[in-house]
């Protein structure tokens, strides 16, 4: 199995300054030394922070993550950063296809495998979230959604080696609200048969669910089967909050 489970992912967004984004890298560093809590534990801070987090995060069991990469390697992209840059700056993963990037700066399926693509031939694991709108959600139309998403956007040759799924209903994220666990049993057994289908070792890949995760409901989520992980936001933010989550997954995996 690729990736110790449960895999607890945190993904920062436009948060973090200097100070209080080094001190939660510490935090964490120390935290995760201490107590139960296997699995893997991964952060996605802002750009400006990973070189300096990286350099917290040396000898720790913490792996650091970019949130976004360019489908290039390098040239005249005003802005963007590239998956070697990130690799160059201490990641080991990069997270594509957040719904932030899809409906807010309109990426496209096409795109977002490009991006997969780029970030794997950095060396980089490839967080690949998909998940549908409150309509599509409304109209039952999640997991006809959720295919096309990875049909589209799944990089070429992808493996459980370099490849982990997010499913994120848009209308979960930042909401407080998620779906029942049955709700989310049901969709994550559909993704797993899919991912069977579409990936030779897909019945291994870490399969994560995320949108509104805090320690209070993460062990009821890492305890459904084909859950892997679970990718975090807001709750992520603090450390208490983040390694609460890790240990309910520690709990859920007993
Ligand atoms: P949230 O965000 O935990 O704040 O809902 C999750 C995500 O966007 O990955």
């Amino acid at each position: 199995m690729p990736w110790a489970r449960p895999i607890i992912a945190g993904n920062w967004k436009m948060n973090g300054l200097r100070a209080d984004g080094l001190a939660l890298a510490d935090a964490l560093v120390n935290g995760a030394s201490q107590g139960s809590g296997a699995g893997t534990l991964a952060i996605f801070p802002p750009a400006t922070l990973l070189a300096a987090i990286a350099q917290r995060l040396a000898g720790s069991q913490v792996l650091l993550g970019g949130q976004d990469c360019a489908p290039q390697a390098k040239g005249a992209f005003t802005g963007d950063l590239s998956a070697p840059m990130l690799q160059d700056a201490g990641c080991r993963l990069v997270i594509v296809g957040h719904s932030e990037r899809r409906q807010g700066h309109g990426e496209t399926d096409a795109l977002v495998q490009a991006k997969a693509k780029a970030a794997h031939a950095a060396g980089l694991a490839v967080v690949l979230c998909i998940g549908e709108t409150e309509a599509e959600w409304q109209a039952g139309q999640t997991l006809a959604v959720l295919d096309r998403q990875l049909e589209g956007s799944l990089p070429e040759g992808a493996s459980a080696e370099w490849l982990i799924v997010a499913y994120e209903p848009v209308w979960a994220i930042g909401t407080g609200r998620t779906p029942t666990a049955a709700d989310i049993e049901r969709t994550h057994a559909h993704l797993r048969k899919r991912l069977g289908q579409l990936v030779p070792d897909g019945a291994s890949l870490g399969l994560l669910y995320g949108g509104s995760v805090k320690a209070a409901n993460a062990g009821e989520i890492l305890a459904i089967p084909e859950v892997d992980g679970v990718l975090v936001g807001g709750a992520c933010l603090q450390a208490d909050e983040f390694l609460a989550i890790r240990q309910a997954g520690s709990r859920a995996a007993r």
